[in-house]
């Protein structure tokens, strides 16, 4: 990256270099020049007018090879750069990097991210979507930026409702019929049992027997716990790589099982645990919560409890230097009682806990039916995307080869898009026409620039690779300026969604970045008889397409070459 502020600020004499450089701001209106230097705060210090302070910078600094010229404005110091400078500097040096945007920012440091976690023998519904995309974003973002990442899908596979899985199972189904119908056949006998014991109570204490079995360890409980579990993570293995989703570590909450007491004991030993109705609390009215239950009168652990255990168990396993949990924002509240046990026990890692909360993803009235209850599948989902991506590409494109790939790579990314290209806690609405659209703020609109990139390439053939002649003189337009400069942000881009944890912030600058290079496109011959306009042309798309690359490989969408 081309530090452009740095560079402009040790023109600026008599001031720290670095104090310049901070207030240094781009200009949106490009006829004003590209950066602003306020001068109110040196005027303050040496009590003239900013006007006065502006004059002075500005009469001071000679045209040089990085700018045209500097002029004051009502106490701003305006700087115009040198277009074909500027850019032939970002282009040079984008086009050689084999991995832009990387940096060893977080060099030595780990960081867990908690994500996905799904439910074993529950549906993977389109609820997951967001913590799904959110976090693997996440995850690829912190290792481009030098991070120790460790993906945890902290799966949940504890809970009585395995006890009545297994009574359903025993009385509806088989082994065969779950082989044959998986996860949903699974879901079937779930749904059966809750209507079967509205008439039957005694099918609760069935279960709850059944649960009791599998916490006591008893073999044949636990091979059916254990066939259930394989049945759900088979299945939803193949969606997960469709979605380009990886994970380092599967510790659901059953693998707490084992190191809870010791957790409590410690909690315990801190003097922070009361009794209250024969449960074991963690009183939090002093901070305006209920107390957070760690054991029940009848000593079953809860959710919370495994919470607690696991960031123990995560801090001694990986010594984090900061742990995400990417869930919905409707267990804010679980978060937060779960950290302030941790900060009252003493743990001075409490403020390293991060609750990356999202908003709800729902589906637009009446886009697709659900089956039995609520229930929207992702699968349905991203294969409904893929249908429609298809038809789209039959009826623009039918001469492209691998159709099915591209309507893969189409309609998975348009469903990813659609969860991170809002702000993370915003509820959204999903339509499955406007994540498809080809104009307008989606992924396949990325995807095409992405391609029209690589067609310039293919159509240019080895002229473009004959890399004797570039003449950056055709950068002398604000088009290929605003356009290069964009291009320079995007390592900070990527630095400020590991800051604030939040993925539309690369979205919406690939976004830019994309309307930038199609306005550029538009404005510019990009293949023509000189080729060294049309080289140095060439590698401006080419810092294009690395770049828009690059970021949608982060974001989980596929690249085509072709579309
Ligand atoms: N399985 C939970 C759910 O679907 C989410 C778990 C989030 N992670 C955690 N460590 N609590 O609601």
């Amino acid at each position: 990256m081309i530090n452009i502020k740095q560079q402009l600020a040790s023109l600026v004499t008599g001031y720290p270099v670095e104090e310049v450089e901070g207030l240094l701001s781009d200009i949106e209106d490009n006829s004003l020049g590209d950066y602003a230097l306020p001068c109110f705060k040196f005027a303050k210090q040496q009590r003239l007018s900013p006007n006065i302070i502006a004059q002075q910078i500005a009469s001071s600094i000679q045209p040089n090879v990085l700018i045209d010229k500097v002029c004051s404005v009502g106490g701003y110091c305006n700087f115009y750069l040198n277009k074909q400078y500027v850019t032939t500097q970002i282009v040079s040096q984008v086009v050689c990097q084999s991995d832009y945007g990387n940096s060893s920012l977080g060099q030595g440091k780990t960081i867990c991210i908690d994500y996905s976690s799904i439910n074993i023998a529950k549906p993977f519904h389109i609820g997951h979507l967001g913590t799904t995309a959110i976090g693997s974003c996440l995850y690829k973002v912190y290792k481009a930026l030098g991070y120790n990442v460790v993906g945890i899908n902290h799966l949940g596979d504890w809970g009585t409702q395995f006890g009545k899985l297994i009574v359903a199972y025993n009385k509806w189904s088989d082994k065969e019929t779950i082989l044959k119908g998986g996860l949903r056949a699974l879901q079937d006998i779930y749904v059966r049992f809750h209507v079967e014991a509205e008439k039957d109570d005694s099918l609760n204490d069935q279960a709850r027997e059944w649960f009791a079995r599998i916490e006591q360890g008893d073999k044949s409980a636990n091979e059916l716990f254990n066939f259930f579990k394989d049945i759900t993570l088979c299945e939803v293995k193949k969606l997960y790589q469709r979605l380009n989703v990886t994970f380092d570590s599967w510790n659901g909450e059953s693998f707490y099982n084992n190191l809870m007491p010791d957790a409590i004991k410690f909690l315990e030993e801190k003097n922070i645990v009361t009794t209250s109705d024969g449960a074991r609390v963690v009183d939090l009215s002093a901070y305006n919560m209920p107390p957070c239950l760690l054991v029940k009168s009848d000593g079953a652990s809860l959710y919370a409890t495994r919470d607690i255990t696991a960031i123990m168990y995560r801090k001694a396993t990986y010594d984090f230097y900061k742990c995400l949990y990417v869930v919905a924002y409707q267990q804010n509240l679980h978060f937060k009682q779960v950290f302030k046990v941790i900060e009252l026990a003493g743990l001075p890692y409490a403020d390293s806990l991060v609750h990356v909360a999202y908003g709800m993803v729902s589906l637009e009235e009446g886009s697709m039916s659900t089956r039995k209850g609520n229930t929207v599948w992702l699968e349905d989902v991203l294969n409904r995307a893929v249908d429609k991506a298809r038809s789209i590409i039959e009826d623009k494109n039918p001469e492209l080869p691998n159709k099915a790939e591209i309507a893969e790579q189409v309609g998975v990314g348009a469903v990813i898009f659609s969860a991170l290209c809002n702000s993370r806690i915003k509820d959204i609405t999903f339509s499955f026409d406007r994540v498809l659209s080809f104009e307008g703020e989606t992924a396949p609109y990325l995807q095409y620039t992405h391609a029209r990139c690589c067609s310039i390439f293919e159509k240019a053939g080895m002229s473009y690779y004959a890399r004797c002649a570039h003449d950056h003189s055709v950068y002398d337009n604000v088009e290929s300026v605003e356009l290069a400069k964009l291009i320079n942000k995007f390592p900070q881009v990527l630095v400020e969604v590991g800051q604030r944890y939040e993925p539309s912030i690369l979205s919406c600058y690939l976004i830019d970045l994309a309307k930038s290079f199609n306005k550029y496109y538009l404005s510019q011959k990009m293949l023509c008889e000189d080729l060294g306009k049309q080289n140095a042309r060439l590698d401006l798309a080419k810092s294009v397409q690395i770049t828009l690359n690059k970021g949608l490989t982060l974001l989980g969408i596929a690249c085509p070459t072709k579309m």
